[in-house]
């Protein structure tokens, strides 16, 4: 195996088994019951899967992503994976779906990252073993309704530092025109839909060298989400985030506020507009990819504004929680909050 480790993007690489389940059932009294099978590896990449399967009529499909990482020590560390698993079984429940069990999410992972460890990238390139957790609905129906047979597949793929080279910032832009995901509606659960809908967002701004910022649905008027991530800003010492039902809760927002709090920092959890960020000294994006995504600029088209945060390097706070988790990650700080779970190879 050769890869060049420090050339990898965040890109999809082939690596040699996924790990599959099945979940057979029936709805009753308004009740799913089934049960869920063995999960297995397999090197067979492609489903054969019917034409007419919910996932692909209707979108019932919910998907994770979290990342195994090669300590300073050479042990491997999965981050919080039993968060993904919850976060999973909340998505599951909102499509109407079968919620995988936490030990089966945990096995999955577990055997698809034992079945390709010579993907698992070495400690000091930036990259990390990427997991992407998948759930779909396989029963076939014309009628507008839940199926009652899924799959959970856990794909693994090698991905690279998202900093490659320096740690720096990005420009966001704020589209009023396009909605994410509405109030009540599924912005908090992580399924597919919710990409497809933000694609001609996104998009548009890639096309001008930017990400996107999303309002909330209903007045445009509050911060939700930052493009695939969630927001975060600091003013006057505080650690504000949105609070929104329309936003995916971000594990890693929520792991940085734990960790801002240990810093001395007060976590402000509110409805933010978008004029407050102009008291910020500091912003970002934060994800699983990137960890944090420090915002230089976020420019306002409609209303011709443009905020701008700190000289167009990362900041001193948003650079100490970056580094704070990444040296939890990389095993290089105490894992006080058993944050990780240590993988024997063997
Ligand atoms: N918001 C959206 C829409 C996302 O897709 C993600 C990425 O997973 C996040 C936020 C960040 O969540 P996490 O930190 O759990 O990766
Ligand atoms: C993240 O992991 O931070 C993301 O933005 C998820 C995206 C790749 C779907």
């Amino acid at each position: 195996m050769d890869i060049d480790w420090k050339t990898l993007g965040f890109q999809y690489m082939d690596t040699d088994y996924i790990v599959r389940c099945a979940f057979h059932g029936k709805w009753q009294n308004g009740e799913l019951v089934g049960e869920w099978g063995e999960p297995y590896a397999t090197k067979d990449k492609y489903l054969h899967l019917h034409v007419s399967a919910t996932c692909l009529q209707y979108g019932q499909e919910a998907f994770e992503g979290l990342k195994a990482f090669r300590g300073v020590d050479g042990k491997i560390r999965i981050f919080r994976w039993q968060e993904n698993a919850k976060r999973m079984q909340q998505s599951a429940i909102g499509l109407k779906m079968a919620p995988v069990p936490t030990e089966l999410f945990g096995s999955a992972i577990r055997l698809a990252l034992k079945k390709n460890l010579q993907f698992m990238p070495p400690y000091g390139t930036g990259a990390t073993l990427y997991f992407r957790p998948l759930l779909i609905g396989t029963t076939p129906r014309l009628g507008v309704g839940p199926g009652a047979d899924f799959e959970f597949i856990v794909i693994p793929s090698p991905v690279g530092p998202y900093y490659r080279g320096k740690f720096h910032c990005t420009t966001f832009i704020v589209n009023r025109h396009i909605d994410r995901a509405a109030q009540y509606g599924t912005g908090a659960f992580k399924v597919g839909g919710n990409y497809a809908a933000s694609f001609r967002a996104t998009e548009a701004a890639h096309l001008q060298g930017m990400d996107c910022i999303f309002l909330d649905s209903k007045s445009h008027t509050f911060i939700d989400e930052c493009s695939a991530a969630n927001f975060i800003g600091i003013r006057n010492g505080e650690y504000w985030t949105p609070k929104s039902l329309a936003i995916l809760p971000s594990i890693t927002n929520n792991s940085l506020m734990v960790l801002a709090k240990e810093m001395g920092l007060k976590i402000v959890r509110r409805h933010i507009r978008l004029r407050d960020v102009q008291d910020m000294t500091e912003a970002a994006a934060c994800g699983t990819a990137c960890v944090i995504s420090p915002i230089d600029k976020i420019i306002d088209p409609d209303k011709g504004t443009t905020y701008t945060f700190g000289d167009g390097t990362p900041g001193p706070i948003m650079t100490r929680l970056y580094q704070r988790l990444q040296d939890i990650q990389y095993g290089r700080a105490e894992d006080k909050y058993n944050w990780c779970e240590v993988v024997e190879e063997k």
